[in-house]
């Protein structure tokens, strides 16, 4: 039990260890720390599996839905949970400890080849020798090889890799973090979750290297709640192998997707309600505590190591359109889901080539989570990269892609994407706060009277979400349904 004055970012821990907030644990938790039970419990509420513990959870992610998620709720009596990361295995149900509970057993992997960047089916190395390497080669000419990779960040948003760890190496403050971010929730993506658990050296061989050229000594890794298994294995790979000089932090999401973007990741590891901040200032100038932080997404961190070992060129010349090799987390109607490591650029029929084919007859395709909205079979041939996917009016996003035949409805497929925004926005700007809301009561009303008229306002206010939203939650909120419209008329005649 900690005592009364204990730091303010052991606040959600404190509460875990607790069982979640039942009653009189933000009083215990206020004893213990000396925080308010009203802090206390207004943080806690912030969180899913704080607010609601020791439940069975059925995910409602647009995979799930499609393969049955309505008829598991109903048979494991658990509650409706957002995307679970396991798109691969829908429909899937986790049991009160978190674990998989039912899930199919598929999901895919792209065979051993020792000529990609990552190799999830290849052999992790707990020696770190890139570390090494990267010291002989130095920070200018680590950053040089850094830079001609062409390294786009990740995590959805695409930010040259080279400029931000350029930016946090240059802030004159001695203290600078780094952070991983493997919170991983957006739906039909669950490509992090596979680098943890298969190759967890290669990630923390790439924070190594972040750290080392960074000036960090002490580090993050914030992994989403419904990932006990890819936190155990990060775990052990770090006992196994620590990196040395850097204190590196293992903290656990509790259920909440908008901890995902950047800036509301730090507010939770500071033991806050996970809500984005206002940028500037990025992170890499005020970070975490205040302090200038890098933070990359898992994958981002997993390309590092075989950029520095062959260099930077021959990073980039392994894509097709854009620099480098991609985990495309693939499901939907496809035979053989999973995540499949290709060149970038890649179009989506040749990547559901490699799973084997589609299921049915194709109808739509989500290329990049919930976020990126839906696209027609006309785009089949359009490169899964940054730029083509943005020219398309969507986005490649963190490569989620999910396929759709024609058994379904775009107007069901747009209603539980928007359910999923409005769930999880985080409420602080009103745009997105009631923009959601409206959107999703738009598509209820259309589905319960079929009259267009329901959904005349979704365009405007589409707008609206765009423009006045903090984070890229609101700015996207509306594309599933927007896109679906614009894509689909015939479902919403
Ligand atoms: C709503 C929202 C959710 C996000 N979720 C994630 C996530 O789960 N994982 C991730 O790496 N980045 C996520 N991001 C992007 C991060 O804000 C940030 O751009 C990323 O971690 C930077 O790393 P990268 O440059 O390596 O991509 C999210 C962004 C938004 C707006
Ligand atoms: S856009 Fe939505 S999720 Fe993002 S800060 Fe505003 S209310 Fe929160």
């Amino acid at each position: 039990m900690k005592k009364k004055g204990a730091r303010r970012d052991e606040v959600i821990e404190q509460v875990e260890h607790h069982g979640g907030l039942r009653p009189g644990v933000a009083e215990a938790v206020s004893a213990e720390t000396g925080i308010p039970a009203a802090d206390v419990y207004g943080v806690s509420t912030f969180y899913t599996l704080l607010r609601e513990p020791n439940v069975k959870r059925v995910c409602q992610g647009l995979t799930c839905k499609m393969a049955g998620a309505d008829s598991l709720i109903d048979t494991v009596e658990g509650v409706a949970a957002s995307c679970l990361g396991q798109c691969d295995r829908a429909p899937v149900s986790i049991a009160e400890d978190l674990t998989l509970e039912h899930a199919d057993t598929r999901g895919a992997i792209t065979p051993d080849d020792d000529a990609l960047a990552m190799n999830l089916g290849g052999q992790d190395d707990p020696a770190y020798p890139n570390l090494a390497r990267a010291k002989e080669l130095g920070a200018e000419a680590f950053l040089a090889e850094l830079k001609s990779s062409g390294l786009q960040g990740r995590g959805g948003a695409g930010f040259p890799a080279w400029i931000k760890w350029n930016a946090v190496r240059n802030e004159s403050d001695p203290t600078h973090y780094v952070i991983v971010n493997a919170d991983e929730a957006e739906p039909g993506t669950f490509k992090d979750r596979e680098v943890m658990l298969r190759r967890p050296h290669l990630l923390l061989e790439g924070l190594a290297i972040a750290c080392w050229f960074a000036g960090c000594t002490d580090a993050y890794i914030y992994i989403r709640g419904e990932f006990p298994g890819p936190k155990r294995s990060v775990e052990a790979a770090l006992a196994a192998a620590p990196i040395p000089g850097v204190t590196v932090h293992i903290v656990s999401g509790h259920g909440a997707y908008i901890c995902g973007e950047e800036t509301a990741l730090i507010e939770s590891i500071e033991g806050k309600r996970g809500m984005p901040r206002l940028k500037p200032p990025y992170p890499t100038q005020v970070g975490l505590f205040g302090k200038p932080t890098l933070m990359n997404n898992v994958e981002t961190l997993a390309c590092v190591p075989r950029i520095t070992e062959r260099g930077g060129d021959w990073f980039r010349g392994l894509g097709k359109t854009e620099a480098g090799t991609k985990l495309y987390c693939l499901s939907g109607h496809v035979q053989n889901p999973g995540v499949y490591e290709l060149p970038l650029g890649v179009t989506l029929d040749e990547l559901v080539e490699a799973a084997g084919g589609y299921i049915g007859t194709p109808k739509a395709f989500s290329p990049g989570g919930a976020s990126a909205g839906f696209l027609p079979m006309a785009n089949r041939s359009t490169p899964l990269d940054f730029k083509s996917l943005a020219d398309a009016g969507s986005m490649i996003g963190s490569a989620g892609v999910v396929v759709l035949n024609d058994t379904i409805s775009m107007a069901d497929a747009a209603r539980w994407q928007q359910i999923f925004f409005e769930d999880e926005s985080c409420g602080q700007c009103a745009p997105c706060r009631i923009g959601a809301r409206l959107q999703r009561r738009a598509i209820d009303k259309y589905l319960e009277t079929r009259d267009f008229n329901a959904l005349k306002h979704v365009v405007d206010l589409h707008w609206e979400m765009e423009e006045g939203s903090i984070c890229g939650l609101g700015m996207v909120a509306s594309l599933p349904l927007v896109s679906a419209m614009k894509h689909f008329p015939e479902d919403f005649s």
